[in-house]
């Protein structure tokens, strides 16, 4: 296993990650790791070229330093992407990704992400301690996708009583992508007696969400023209881009993915149609936060848990109060809120880093 240090500028450590005899590479970004170390996790997808995984990798990491200070956990952020279709993933690709965050010594904590299951972090965890998300460990955390859909749910709570007034209650809600925040959101915006109008990628999860949920299903691309209140993007990163925002019909962007914006621009055409967006690090931060406490070796979890949740409902409120107040996008706000924290740390939270 090779790797090499990438010249890097708001990061602080990038490295490719290679072994060519078994059809390795890789990248490990660290963007900080002031407020902790920095933690996020493993991904395995198709790119289409180095640089477009080079960039994934330092623009997720980046939202993780955002999404953990967002939290306000003692941490910073990282990110590590293995090139390839998971479906040609194998256990020496693991081991060497396992052993390259091992030689960082704990800078970066791993876990799973797009791509990779628990059994796969078993696998890396042969080669290394800084692995988070695992079972029958002490301060196991399990699958974080329940409680990153309970925080995306509050966050459309919000939402929707602050653009339109009232509960989810009757709301109909456009749903992308019933994976395991998906599903998870789903039925707990079917509880809520909300109206779900979904797609996937795999048609048998939208035929499961029509009988189970009562769900409509729409096609793929479909999904963006759906009339209803709330679009929540679920599946993939960049989904509010100049094709989209024209086409949503709908009052409130909330969802689970990661960088749903594809750029600046397409956050304030947003705006300008006068849809909230619910900065997506805030809603989709329950994740970590379970995450974090196997990391941080927390062990009333659900106490932990739930405050924490219940701190980023206050948060998303401040933000989209203060968004409607200065007239702005509430991600301006977000990153505004956030970026302090991230040349600080609380002391009072250092506790068990
Ligand atoms: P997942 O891989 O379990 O589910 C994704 C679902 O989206 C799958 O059912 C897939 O078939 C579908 N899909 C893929 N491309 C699609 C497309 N173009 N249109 C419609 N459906 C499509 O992923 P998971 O864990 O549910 O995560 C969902 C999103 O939330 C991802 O962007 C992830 O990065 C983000 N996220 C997840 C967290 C977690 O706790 N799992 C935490 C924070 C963010």
């Amino acid at each position: 296993m090779h790797m090499h240090p990438i010249p890097a500028s708001e990061h602080e450590e990038v490295y490719r990650v290679s072994d060519p005899e078994i059809g390795l590479t890789g990248f490990i970004a660290v963007h900080s790791t002031v407020r902790g170390p920095a933690a996020g996790g493993l991904r395995m997808r198709r790119y289409d070229s180095e640089a477009e995984a080079l960039r994934d990798a330092l623009l997720l990491s980046r939202g993780m330093s955002y999404k953990n200070a967002a939290a306000d956990l003692p941490l910073g952020g990282g990110k590590a992407v293995i090139m390839g279709d998971a479906a040609g993933k194998t256990p020496e690709m693991l081991r060497a990704m396992g052993e390259a965050v091992a030689r960082l010594e704990g800078r970066y904590w791993t876990a799973e992400d797009m791509g990779m299951s628990p059994a796969d972090m078993e696998v890396v965890a042969e080669r290394t301690a800084f692995v988070a998300g695992r079972k029958g460990v002490p301060f196991a955390s399990g699958d974080p996708s329940p409680v990153t859909a309970r925080g995306v749910y509050n966050a459309m709570r919000i939402a929707v009583r602050t653009r339109l007034g009232g509960g989810l209650k009757g709301r109909r809600v456009a749903l992308q992508g019933l994976g395991h925040v998906g599903w998870h959101l789903a039925d707990l915006l079917h509880g809520a007696g909300a109206r779900l109008v979904v797609t996937d990628a795999d048609a048998q999860r939208v035929a499961e969400a029509q009988r189970r949920l009562g769900a409509e299903g729409v096609g793929l691309d479909a999904i963006y023209d759906a009339e209803a209140d709330v679009f929540a993007p679920c599946a993939i990163g960049a989904v509010i881009n100049a094709q989209t925002v024209a086409r949503l019909k709908v009052s409130v962007v909330a969802g689970a993915a990661n960088n749903q914006l594809a750029d600046a621009a397409s956050g304030a055409a947003l705006h300008g149609r006068g849809i909230l967006y619910a900065p997506d690090y805030i809603a989709n931060a329950g994740g970590i936060v379970n995450a974090a406490t196997e990391i941080l070796r927390i062990g009333n979890r659900e106490g932990f848990v739930a405050d924490k949740l219940a701190a980023l409902e206050r948060t998303m409120q401040a933000v989209l109060e203060r968004a409607a107040a200065e007239g702005l996008p509430p991600e301006a706000v977000a990153d505004a809120t956030v970026e302090p924290l991230l040349t600080r740390t609380e002391p009072a939270l250092r506790h068990g880093a």
